[in-house]
């Protein structure tokens, strides 16, 4: 469909190391595009010269220390130096889709230091928002934390979703520090049969369902599925 001037404006708002926020996002965009609305990405970079290097390359260097690394901040709910595209402070959103993947069972540093920032709220205040929980089991805090903080900036929460990897706390773990670590999907590792980690295809259409709700709530319904 083509865009219109007036098209409804979607931003998605998101930190994302390994990728995984981003893809759900992208799924979740394509539905929002074939609405007819014009969506903007808007990625934010981890800039803190504590923790960012890090993050900077993949695989991580060194995973488990630098894992384990984020534990103490996480728990403490610091926040540190962030750069955010000029979109965030040039544009007017009608949705703003928040991708947060889990740290240490609660919103990562540098999406939470978005949200507590003052940048946060002109992008916020009065609009409406839905959050995409990416992590490997962790969501509830995630969320709750996502929409508490947004809220506090005026944001108006329509809905939330999360999606979470197959597998047992520990299997669970030993998958994603070994993608973490290596880059590579293994079946096996310290003798332990893996499940999948990461985002996959059925994730996607839920995804895509989801945005649909979205849409479906903040745009009214598209025409060809209105009875
Ligand atoms: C530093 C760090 C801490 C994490 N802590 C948790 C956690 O406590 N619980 C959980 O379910 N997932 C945890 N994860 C897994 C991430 O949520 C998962 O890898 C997610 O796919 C990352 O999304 P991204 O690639 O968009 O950044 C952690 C990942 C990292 C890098």
């Amino acid at each position: 469909m083509p865009e219109l001037a007036d098209s409804p404006k979607v931003l998605l708002l998101y930190y994302s190391y390994t990728g995984q926020a981003k893809k759900v996002l992208d799924a979740a965009a394509e539905v929002f595009r074939a609405r007819g609305c014009e969506v903007t990405e808007a990625p934010i970079e981890f800039t803190d010269p504590r923790y960012a290097e890090r993050f900077s390359r993949f695989p991580m260097r060194s995973v488990w220390p630098e894992f384990l690394g984020m534990l103490p901040a996480q728990t403490l709910k610091r926040t540190g130096d962030i750069r955010t595209p000029e979109a965030v402070r040039t544009g007017s959103y009608d949705l703003i889709c928040i991708g947060s993947p889990t740290w240490w069972d609660t919103v990562s540093m540098p999406l939470r230091t978005f949200l507590m920032s003052h940048e946060a709220r002109p992008v916020l205040d009065g609009k409406r928002f839905a959050v995409f929980v990416v992590c490997r089991r962790k969501w509830r805090k995630n969320l709750a934390g996502v929409r508490k903080l947004a809220e506090k900036k005026g944001g108006r929460y329509v809905d939330g979703i999360h999606f979470t990897y197959p597998g047992g706390e520990l299997p669970s773990m030993l998958s994603l520090t070994s993608y973490l670590g290596t880059g590579e999907y293994r079946d096996r590792y310290l003798g332990m049969k893996l499940p999948p980690t990461n985002i996959n295809d059925e994730h996607l259409e839920e995804a895509r369902r989801f945005a649909g709700r979205v849409a479906d709530k903040v745009f009214g319904r598209a025409p060809s599925e209105r009875p």
